[in-house]
């Protein structure tokens, strides 16, 4: 994604950042802005308006990473016509290859670990004294994620609750780049909150890794009642939270879902894969019918709950009969929606040093069968939507016709509706009359009391 807001005052205090990966690097971006803001530079439309650029990289894949090089040399011209431009590489590839990134790539003025995005300011002006290349990638134990200046006014934010990975999914290179799982203190993230909602956000999102193991360093407060004490604040009109593993999820968590009203009807609980093998294979740590049972919980719960997912196919070993596993779950789940991935073998991971590759074309094979079966999936779980009223929160107006507004239901999914432009930024009632494979299509109906949805 591209941030394109409004330009410094001047070239040289313009600020552009690329981000790729999760919304780990989201989090980190919108951070590296609110630092840098500090100093005085705001967030430039292009690279050629600019006097810092910072490519935030992710690894998750070779394909992401693949970018980082290939998005490193199209500034190359830019800098040779700019020479004060500044151009940093942060992020999880910048954690991993540092080293090589500066030896390869002399246009590179800074790379900044996952861990030290902290030290954007300091590192800028260093590098502005003539002190470049700057490397500071170092992990700590501790908990980097500190308040910064958010952005006000956004409807819809993300508050980082926890950090890192202690799981080693065997084929996952997170753990390696985001260093140890640690997570913020209570005290902190409900701070953050506040000053969100008196800024006008009406939506939190809880994130990291795997939220569901947070444990408040200071109080011991676990994740169920983290989220208890969040859904107090006023001004919390939704409360979600992303990313959840399947091994942490507590009966305390499904009683959330019974008990906290603002907390939104959607969990987002990776798979990887339907095999009890595979998963073993992939140290996931539940079988198939354990992952079974917790949407039976889950939905036991809150019984309109939107279920989306991540699935991997073609892990070493897998056949034939252990792929069509996972989309007997898949039949069997119906989720609201999957991203899918190929098995991509990360250079020191667990699952990189297996030998028994399914082979690319089988890979792809694949994905176009689960794809395709998702994409019906989803399309049946929308339509279940048409003909009822849905609370809505209106984000903006859709790109292609901007007499439409577009938000979120609290299933997740996105609504397209004719209503007024007063209504963003607002819950809005919205009557669902047609169903799309991405998408719902409504109109709001203002005078509808949101208690009756
Ligand atoms: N923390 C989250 C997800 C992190 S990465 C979790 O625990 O699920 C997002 C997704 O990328 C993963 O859920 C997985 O489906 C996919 N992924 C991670 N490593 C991968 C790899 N080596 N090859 C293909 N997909 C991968
Ligand atoms: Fe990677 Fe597994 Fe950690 Fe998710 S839980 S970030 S997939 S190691
Ligand atoms: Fe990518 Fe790093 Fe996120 S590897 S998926 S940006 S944690």
């Amino acid at each position: 994604m591209t941030r394109s807001v409004l330009s410094g005052s001047t070239p040289h205090m313009g600020l552009f950042i690329r981000t790729f990966g999760c919304q780990m690097n989201e989090y980190d971006s919108e951070r590296m802005e609110g630092l840098l803001s500090r100093d005085g530079y705001g967030l430039a439309e292009r690279p050629e308006d600019a006097g810092v650029i910072v490519i935030n990289t992710c690894s998750i894949r070779e394909k992401p990473e693949e970018k980082t090089y290939s998005e490193i040399g199209r500034y190359r011209d830019l800098k040779e016509k700019h020479p004060d431009l500044v151009l940093l590489v942060t992020g999880c590839v910048a954690q991993q290859k540092a080293a090589e990134i500066i030896e390869r790539f002399p246009v590179v003025d800074g790379v900044i670990g996952t861990h030290r995005v902290g030290e954007i300011s300091d590192i800028v002006r260093e590098i502005k004294e003539g002190r470049g290349p700057v490397v500071s990638i170092g992990l700590s134990d501790e908990c980097r994620i500190d308040s910064y200046p958010r952005r006000r006014g956004a409807i819809s934010s993300f508050v980082t609750i926890t950090q890192g990975c202690d799981n080693y999914c065997s084929y996952c290179i997170v753990p390696f780049v985001r260093g140890r799982e640690s997570s913020r203190t209570s005290s902190e993230i409900v701070r953050d909150i506040k000053e969100l909602t008196a800024g006008g956000t009406v939506e939190i999102t809880l994130l990291g890794q795997n939220v569901n193991s947070y444990r408040d360093p200071e109080r011991g407060i676990d994740f169920p009642e983290l989220l208890e004490r969040v859904a107090e604040i006023p001004g919390v009109g939704r409360l979600r939270f992303t990313t959840s593993h399947p091994k942490d999820l507590s009966d305390r968590l499904f009683d959330a879902f019974r008990t906290i009203p603002v907390l939104c009807s959607h969990v987002h609980l990776p798979l990887q894969a339907g095999s009890s093998r595979v998963l073993a294979a992939m140290n996931r740590k539940y079988t198939k019918e354990g992952y079974l049972e917790i949407i039976d919980a889950l939905r036991d719960a809150r019984d309109d709950l939107a279920v989306t997912t991540d699935i991997i196919v073609g892990f070493p070993g897998e056949t034939v009969d252990e792929f069509e596993e996972t989309l007997d779950v898949m039949e069997r789940v119906r989720f609201d929606g999957a991203y899918s991935f190929k098995f991509s073998p990360r250079p020191g991971t667990k699952a990189a040093s297996l030998t028994d590759a399914v082979d690319d074309e089988e890979k792809s094979r694949r994905l176009a069968i689960l794809q395709e079966l998702q994409r019906e999936h989803t399309l049946c779980t929308n339509r279940l939507h048409v003909d009822t009223v849905k609370e809505v929160l209106a984000t903006g107006t859709s790109l292609r016709d901007p007499a439409v507004i577009t938000g979120r239901s609290v299933h997740n999914k996105v609504v397209n509706f004719t209503g007024r432009h007063e209504d963003i930024g607002t819950l809005i009632p919205v009557k669902i009359i047609e169903a799309r494979n991405n998408s719902l299509l409504g109109e709001a109906i203002h005078n509808h009391s949101i208690r009756s949805m």
